[in-house]
């Protein structure tokens, strides 16, 4: 019971960043997610070149040089794959070498996907087997291209914006399923133009080489993808009411709360307004029952993070819900679905992996919880974490995970947080 809020988005904070540093004169950032992903980041804008300055309370202020200088060092993105996908992008309109390595799920994630339309700019990698970290990347001289992006990705989307920004003519990327487009977003705020239209076949973004970005501020609203976390605690804990402020109700990010809506779940929206070009709100959650539904296979690049909070939910609900269209969810810090997949098993959960999607058996009319009382590899992933925390909430035993300190990549003080509003998580 209890009003929280949510830390700064995770997405946009690495765009403040990112954008601060490629910029002429000075940012300044409130609200800033500080996990570990976000703080990487900041340490990669340095290194580039750019001065950057935590000045407390979640402000921080970035002195941009109006673009990326050399780095002297290895580049480590952590943990973070929106991190080393940016800067790739963005690193890649200049003439320098950069090297770049992660942690060890970030090193076991496919960089083919940002690489190859690098490549076909003028970019050069040399880097693993199978496209991963470590690699360099040998910037400079590039020439746009058109590219339709393979996968729903916003990464990728935005790596090739990034890199357009100094490509000579017209980038363009053509997405067929629409993603977040905070990076679309943010270049206008930072002065730059971007033409966005929608045709039959995709959403076409057009973006002119050569364009300087000037700094400017910027507010960084709650993650939605956190906010979901002790919201579904709410929905799925008997007699709790939770509000979460300042949410991003951005529509490409919303897709969890829509399907929420559709299970039955006592969701309300207050204090909705527009908050720097982005629409914010605080989202109230009750408990109350919930049912199994399908999810439409289109939703998932608006909830691509947000599947095993809601797969948490599925597990709590009355009937069957099919997750289909998930592919992504495999190439996460995690392969989520299988991990999900494995851990709701463990907690005697009905759950049926198919190779992009996962099926969730609810709890079929009968009023027992779920039984729990296992200890779940994480693999190193924040969501699965924080996902089967959530679950031990309401379930007969206590759920366990195996590490909880890469929490903190996405969302600091969770245990707090979620303490504070009355649940009971605690180191064994
Ligand atoms: C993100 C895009 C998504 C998401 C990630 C953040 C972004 O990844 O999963 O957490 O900020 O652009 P993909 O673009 O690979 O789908």
């Amino acid at each position: 019971m209890g009003r929280v809020r949510a830390p700064g988005d995770k997405s946009i904070s690495h765009r403040a960043l990112i954008f601060g540093a490629l910029a002429q004169g000075l940012t300044r950032i409130e609200g800033l997610l500080e996990g570990d992903d976000v703080l990487r980041t900041a340490e990669a804008m340095r290194r580039f070149g750019a001065q950057v300055e935590n000045l407390g309370g979640g402000s921080w202020q970035v002195q941009g040089q109006g673009g990326l200088a050399e780095p002297d060092d290895i580049i480590d993105c952590g943990n973070a794959g929106t991190g080393v996908r940016l800067i790739l992008g963005a690193a890649a309109g200049y003439d320098l070498a950069a090297t770049f390595t992660g942690d060890a799920s970030l090193r076991g994630r496919p960089m083919n996907r940002v690489m190859k339309p690098l490549r076909d700019m003028g970019a050069t990698f040399l880097g693993r087997s199978g496209g991963r970290l470590p690699l360099t990347l040998k910037g400079g001289g590039l020439k746009a291209i058109s590219y339709r992006l393979p996968e729903p990705s916003a990464q990728v989307k935005s790596a090739v914006l990034l890199a357009g920004l100094n490509a000579q003519g017209l980038t363009q990327v053509i997405e067929p399923e629409a993603t977040r487009d905070h990076t679309e977003r943010m270049l206008r705020a930072f002065g730059a133009e971007v033409r966005v239209e929608d045709r039959p076949d995709g959403r076409y973004i057009d973006l002119a080489g050569g364009q300087g970005l000037t700094g400017t501020a910027i507010r960084v609203p709650g993650d939605p993808s956190s906010a979901a976390f002790p919201l579904v605690a709410a929905l799925i804990t008997p007699g709790s009411e939770v509000t979460v402020e300042g949410v991003l109700l951005n529509v490409l990010r919303t897709g969890l709360f829509e399907t929420l809506r559709e299970m039955g779940a006592d969701l309300t929206l207050s204090h909705v307004r527009d908050e720097g070009g982005e629409q914010v709100g605080d989202v109230t959650a009750r408990y109350g029952p919930l049912k199994g539904v399908d999810v439409p296979a289109g939703r998932a690049p608006s909830m691509i993070d947000e599947y095993p909070i809601l797969a948490v939910a599925a597990a709590c609900a009355d009937g069957v819900t099919r997750m289909r269209g998930i592919g992504e969810m495999r190439v996460k810090e995690s392969d989520r679905i299988a991990l999900m997949a494995t851990g709701l098993a463990a907690c005697g959960v009905g759950v049926e992996e198919e190779p992009e999607g996962l099926i969730v058996v609810g709890r079929t009319g009968g009023n027992h919880g779920v039984q729990g009382g296992a200890r779940i590899e994480t693999h190193g992933d924040h969501r699965i974490a924080m996902s089967h925390l959530v679950l031990g909430l309401t379930s007969e035993a206590p759920v366990a995970i195996d590490e909880a300190g890469m929490i903190a990549t996405s969302f600091p003080g969770f245990g707090t947080l979620m303490a504070g509003l009355g649940a009971d998580i605690f180191p064994s």
